[in-house]
C-alpha cells in the first residue's frame, strides 16, 4: 500500500497523486489542481476547521471518540490523582515530570515571581466597579508587554523562561485583583509561602486574619480543576494564542488574546452559563419543558457537547467526584439535583444520544466555584490562571517549530467584481 491519494479533477480529467502522512494531506498540494495554467489551484474550504490540522504537536492528546486525554503521553486520570497543578505545568511546557530538584526549582521560581509592579495595580484599579474579571484580565496580561519589554524577544531562550515563569506566577494574582476590585475590596498580594492554588484562595478570600490558611479539600479540590484545564489541544483560545503568537510578537500579547478568546460562552464562558441555566430552569420539574425547547433549537444545553469529544468528557467525570468532597465541606450546592436529572434525562435522550451530546468539562466546574462562593463572573477567569501553561507549552512549541509561518488562511471571495467608485451626489 503507497500513502497516497489518488485524486481525478472531473473538470479536466487530469489525476493527481497527492502524499498523505500522519493521516493528513497538505492542503497546498491541491493547489496543483487547476483548470488552465493561470487558475489560482484548488483550496480546501473549512471554516471552523472542522476538519484541518493546523499544525504537528506532542503536547495534548485529546481522542474525542474514546474519551481520552493525555498530557505529553500521560492520562489525565493519573495526573489528576497523583500530580498537582504545577508538576502538570512544567510536563506540560518542559515535555517530561520535573525530578525532584527540578520541581523545587520550579516551584520556587513560579510562587517568587507572584507580586506585580505597583503600576500594573494601579492600571486595574481604574477599571469600571463592575468591570468583568475576564475583559480586566485580557487587558491586563496585555499591558504586561509595556512592563517587560523584553519579552519580544521570542528567539531568546533565556528571555522566554523568564516571562513564561513570570506569566504563570501573575495570572492568579491578577485574576484575584480582579476578583477583589469588582468587589470593592483592597488587594490581598501574594503569600508566598502557600501552594499555587493555597495562595490564590488566600488572595481571593483574605480579610483581616494574619495569615491566611486554605481549607485543604477546597486547597485541592482549585488544584485538581488546575490541572484538568491545562490544556486541551488546538481549541479556540490555543488556536488564537498560536495565531496572534505567530506574528512573533511577545508572550503577554499573545496570551491575552487567549484570555479573550475564553471569554467567550461558547468556550470558557459555558460554566458561568450552566449556572445561569440552572437557575432559569429552577427546578426538576421543569427539566422536560426545558430539554423540549433545546430539541426544537429554541435553547442550547449548556455544558453540553463538544466538537472533538463525541464521548464522555473524561474531565467531567474526574469533576463529578471533586465535586461530592467539595460539598462535604462546603454544604451540598441545590443546583446539583438540577444538574443530575438534566445529565440523566439528556443521556437517555434520543436528540443528545443521536448527536453524541456528552457533558462536558464545565457542567459541573461551576457547581463546584458556586458551592465555593466564587462569583460566576470569576469562573472563566479560574479557567485562564491554568490554561496559561497550555497555552505557553503550545506557544513555545509554535514558535520552535520550523514548519510555522504567520498563519493567514486563505478565503472564498463571494463579493463584487470590480465597479467603479460613484461620488457622493450621485449614489
Ligand atoms: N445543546 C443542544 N444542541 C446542541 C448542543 C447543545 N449544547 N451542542 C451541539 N448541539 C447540536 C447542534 O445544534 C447540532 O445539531 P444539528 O445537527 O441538528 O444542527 C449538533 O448538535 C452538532 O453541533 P455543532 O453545533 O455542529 O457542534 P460544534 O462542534 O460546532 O459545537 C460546542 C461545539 C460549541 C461546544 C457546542 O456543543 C455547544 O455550543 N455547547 C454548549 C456550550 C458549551 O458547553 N461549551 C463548552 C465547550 S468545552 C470548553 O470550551 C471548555
Amino acid at each position: 500500500m503507497t500513502d497516497t491519494l489518488s485524486v481525478t479533477d472531473n473538470r479536466t480529467g487530469k489525476s493527481y497523486e497527492i502524499g498523505i502522512e500522519n493521516g493528513t494531506i497538505r492542503a497546498i498540494d491541491l493547489r496543483q489542481i487547476k483548470v488552465t495554467g493561470g487558475d489560482f489551484g484548488l483550496m480546501s474550504f473549512d471554516p471552523a476547521y472542522l476538519n484541518t490540522a493546523s499544525c504537528e504537536s506532542r503536547v495534548t492528546l485529546v481522542d474525542g471518540e474514546n474519551g481520552v486525554l493525555r498530557y505529553r503521553g500521560i492520562p489525565i486520570e493519573q495526573l489528576a490523582e497523583h500530580s498537582t497543578f504545577l508538576e502538570v505545568a512544567y510536563l506540560l511546557i518542559h515535555g517530561d515530570l520535573p525530578g525532584a530538584s527540578q520541581l523545587a526549582a520550579w516551584t520556587y521560581s513560579v510562587t517568587t515571581h507572584t507580586f506585580i509592579h505597583e503600576n500594573v495595580k494601579k492600571f486595574m484599579d481604574e477599571f469600571r466597579y463592575d468591570a468583568h474579571p475576564m475583559g480586566m484580565l485580557s487587558a491586563t496580561v496585555a499591558a504586561l508587554s509595556t512592563f517587560y519589554p523584553s519579552a519580544r524577544l521570542i528567539h531568546d531562550p533565556a528571555e522566554r523562561v523568564k516571562h513564561l515563569h513570570r506569566l504563570l506566577a501573575k495570572m492568579p494574582t491578577i485574576a484575584a485583583f480582579a476578583y477583589r476590585h469588582s468587589l470593592g475590596l483592597p488587594f490581598v498580594y501574594p503569600d508566598n509561602d502557600l501552594s499555587y492554588a493555597g495562595n490564590f484562595l488566600n488572595m481571593l478570600f483574605k480579610f483581616s486574619e494574619v495569615k491566611y490558611e486554605p481549607n485543604p479539600v477546597l486547597e485541592r479540590a482549585v488544584d485538581l480543576l488546575f490541572i484538568l484545564h491545562a490544556d486541551h489541544g488546538q481549541n479556540c483560545s490555543t488556536t488564537s494564542v498560536r495565531t496572534v503568537g505567530s506574528s512573533q510578537v511577545d508572550p503577554y500579547s499573545a496570551v491575552a488574546a487567549g484570555v479573550a478568546a475564553l471569554y467567550g460562552p461558547l468556550h470558557g464562558g459555558a460554566n458561568e452559563a450552566v449556572l445561569h441555566m440552572l437557575k432559569r430552569i429552577g427546578s426538576v420539574k421543569n427539566i422536560p419543558a426545558f430539554l423540549a425547547r433545546v430539541r426544537t433549537g429554541e435553547e442550547r444545553l449548556m455544558g453540553f457537547g463538544h466538537r472533538v469529544y463525541k464521548n464522555y468528557d473524561p474531565r467531567a467525570r474526574i469533576i463529578k467526584k471533586v465535586a461530592d468532597e467539595v460539598f462535604e465541606v462546603t454544604g451540598r450546592n441545590p443546583l446539583l439535583d438540577i444538574a443530575l436529572e438534566v445529565e440523566r434525562i439528556a443521556l437517555e435522550d434520543e436528540y443528545f444520544v443521536k448527536r453524541r451530546l456528552y457533558p462536558n468539562v464545565d457542567f459541573y466546574s461551576g457547581l463546584i466555584y458556586q458551592a465555593m462562593e466564587i462569583p460566576t463572573d470569576m469562573f472563566s477567569a479560574l479557567f485562564a490562571i491554568p490554561r496559561t501553561a497550555g497555552w505557553l507549552a503550545q506557544w513555545l512549541e509554535m514558535i520552535t517549530d520550523p514548519k510555522q509561518r504567520i498563519a493567514r488562511p486563505r478565503q472564498v471571495y463571494l463579493g463584487k467584481s470590480e465597479r467603479p467608485f460613484v461620488a457622493i451626489e450621485d449614489r
